[in-house]
């Protein structure tokens, strides 16, 4: 049975995707069999995979709310290397919310309806990597009704203190209805040397010391240089076999992130 990830925070830009696509291609190059879903309407999944989101007919939104009426649920597959498969978002899940809250008796379960699919692919894969929107509502409460760990992104500016509480807090909440949910690991993003992100970096390690919650030792520093290259890549960069040079230190980190979480040896 695969295990299932997501990566949450209520925050954008904050490298939910880049960690869900990286993370993806170290476990496929350690030969761990990846299913990755988008749930959010970006679709930015699909395009990282050079994919375009709004030229794919079956997404997660189909098997979101249209199964089983879709039938073969494999139509949303989309195999983007050799041991990862992708279903992909686009701007249909936008709609996800209301489409479902407003037809409650056809979705009386609409906590379920992200298990439901989980459920269908979970003995096929070694890992599900779920990447989420920057918000806290149908979706992310979805999220953690189906998942088990939760890796919260940190970028140390100001108020992500106070949104990585909250996180916590509703991760928690979920705890009641789903006991194997737990938030893995904090991961520090894009992580510059100044005093001001050391202090902030320091108050979320003690934070998360007092709630007994791992805080990563390894940092994702801010590289503009690598946000450019991966723009022109149309694959993550943990997935290159001749990796240029200047790209080592990124694919090694997440080599050694996946390490640390414990899902390769
Ligand atoms: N180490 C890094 N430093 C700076 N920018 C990065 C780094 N890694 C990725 N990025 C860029 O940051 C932007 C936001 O990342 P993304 O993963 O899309 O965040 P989110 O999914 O949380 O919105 C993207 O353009 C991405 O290419
Ligand atoms: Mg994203």
């Amino acid at each position: 049975m695969g295990k299932v990830i997501a990566l949450s925070s209520n925050k954008g830009g904050i490298l939910k995707t880049s960690l869900a696509v990286n993370l993806s291609g170290t476990l496929a190059t350690h030969g761990k069999k990846v299913l990755l879903i988008d749930m959010d309407n970006q679709g930015n999944v699909a395009t990282t995979f050079g994919l375009d989101p709004d030229d794919i007919e079956f997404t997660i939104y189909d098997l979101l709310v249209k199964n089983p009426e879709l039938g073969n649920p494999d139509l949303a597959l989309n195999k983007v290397s050799d041991k990862i498969d992708i279903i992909v978002a686009n701007d249909d899940m936008a709609y996800f919310e209301i489409d479902v809250l407003t037809d409650t008796e056809h979705y009386p379960k609409y906590f379920e309806l992200l298990r439901n699919v989980v459920d269908i692919f979970k003995s096929r894969y070694d890992y599900i990597i779920v990447d989420t929107p920057p918000q806290m509502g149908l979706i992310a409460a979805n999220v953690f009704y189906a998942v088990q760990d939760v890796i919260i992104p940190f970028q140390p500016e100001e108020y992500a203190f106070r949104s990585l509480v909250k996180s916590v807090s509703a991760i928690d909440k979920f705890k009641k209805v789903n006991e194997d949910l737990q938030v893995k690991e904090i991961v520090p993003v894009k992580v510059k040397r100044t005093i001001m992100h050391q202090a902030y970096l320091d108050s979320a390690r003690s934070y998360a010391k007092a709630r007994n919650l791992k805080f990563s030792n390894i940092i994702i520093k801010d590289s503009i240089k690598y946000a450019e290259m991966v723009a022109r890549m149309n694959i993550p960069v943990t997935l290159f076999e001749d990796v240029p040079k200047t790209l080592l230190p990124y694919k090694k980190v997440y080599t050694e992130l996946a390490k640390e979480l414990g899902y390769i040896g």
